[in-house]
């Protein structure tokens, strides 16, 4: 993965630069807390690796490239949760979240100078020489196997061809426009292994409907408008559509929970997924302002729910689907539906 390949160059247009993707960890978190109140549970990065490891697709030195890493969650999922031990790239634009890891961001040469840290992190120097010498200007990070870097989807021409036994584009493709997505597939094809695996996780059209309802109430209340949904370039129903015009099987698991609000830990946990949103309302609304509609109007709707019906209740629709080359023999086994 280490070589810089510079024939596979593609120019970003400004559109895809400023698209809206610059987004706190925090708030990405937060967003993705409700779903620990869908029934049935269902963790769908888990899903995937333990199908995947189940069906000797995903050894423990396979080499991962997590597209849209944000602070690298799943890495710490693989090597906490299923041993991994292989080498873990993560990408993402937005390189503010990689500070979450280990609060500093270094230049190469920084982290060289960087003697008392050095002691401190687990960091591979001599790989990390290794990639200063070959051109990588852009690595933040390298701690272990955990190899960070700024990139984007659509570009990833500091791959090697055929090198990525598992690439995972978890919940980001509906952050790039539609040429771009198709861009970036084209780029996941090529640098994934003719045997491995692209992982790509969506939510549906009517996932979190009740959110989108409330986000409209705050927004009327307000008098402002409200974000449009996130998913809308990239539901399921659209990675129906498009992921078999990329890759030649596809298996497709889709999530279908209730989120069931029942307490006060849980009303927290919901208010703090629609307090991660102020920003993306037009005009943004001051904090007092926004804290206050949620406050006053949404937080009596969640109690008056849980009064009335003993639970709030919301969509966790989401999915996730494996892409492979060359069929996964014995993957129905795991509910994985093939498109
Ligand atoms: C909703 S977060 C998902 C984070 C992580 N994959 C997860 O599932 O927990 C979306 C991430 O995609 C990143 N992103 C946005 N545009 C991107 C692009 N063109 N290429 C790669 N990552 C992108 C954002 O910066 C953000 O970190």
């Amino acid at each position: 993965v280490s070589n810089l390949e510079s024939n596979h160059s593609y120019e970003i247009s400004v559109e895809d630069i400023n698209r809206n993707y610059a987004e706190s960890s925090a708030n990405v978190r937060a967003r993705f807390e409700v779903y620990s109140y869908a029934y049935p549970y269902i963790e769908l990065e888990d899903k995937a690796i333990s199908t995947l490891r189940n069906l000797g697709k995903l050894p423990l030195g396979a080499t991962v490239l997590d597209v849209g890493t944000a602070d690298a969650a799943l890495h710490e999922r693989l090597v906490i949760e299923h041993g991994h031990e292989g080498e873990f790239w993560g990408i993402d634009p937005n390189t503010k979240q990689f500070a979450m890891l280990t609060n500093l961001i270094f230049s190469p040469e920084d982290w060289l100078s960087q003697k008392q840290s050095k002691r401190e992190l687990p960091i591979d120097l001599d790989q990390m020489a290794r990639m200063q010498e070959q051109g990588q200007q852009y690595i933040t990070h390298m701690i272990g196997n955990l190899i960070l870097r700024e990139g984007r989807a659509e570009n990833l021409d500091f791959i090697k061809d055929n090198s990525v036994d598992a690439l995972f584009a978890m919940f980001m493709l509906y952050h790039l426009s539609s040429p771009a997505r198709q861009r970036a597939f084209t780029e996941f094809t090529r640098v994934t292994k003719e045997d491995g695996v692209v992982i790509v996780a969506t939510s549906g059209s009517d996932n979190k409907q009740m959110h989108r309802l409330l986000e409209q109430a705050i927004a009327g209340l307000l008098n402002i408008q409200a974000p449009q949904p996130m998913n809308t370039g990239f539901t399921t129903e659209k990675a129906k559509e498009e992921l078999p015009t990329h890759f030649n099987h596809v298996y497709m698991f889709n999530q279908k929970s209730e989120i069931q609000i029942r307490d006060n830990h849980g009303i927290e946990v919901y208010l703090r997924s629609l307090r991660s949103l102020r920003d993306q309302f037009k005009p943004i609304p001051s904090e007092d302002d926004y804290n206050n509609a949620l406050n006053e109007i949404i937080m009596p709707v969640l109690r008056e729910h849980i009064h009335e019906n003993g639970v709030f209740i919301d969509k966790a629709h989401r999915t996730i689907a494996l892409c492979t080359s060359k069929p996964l023999p014995g993957i129905e086994k795991h509910s994985f539906t093939s498109i």
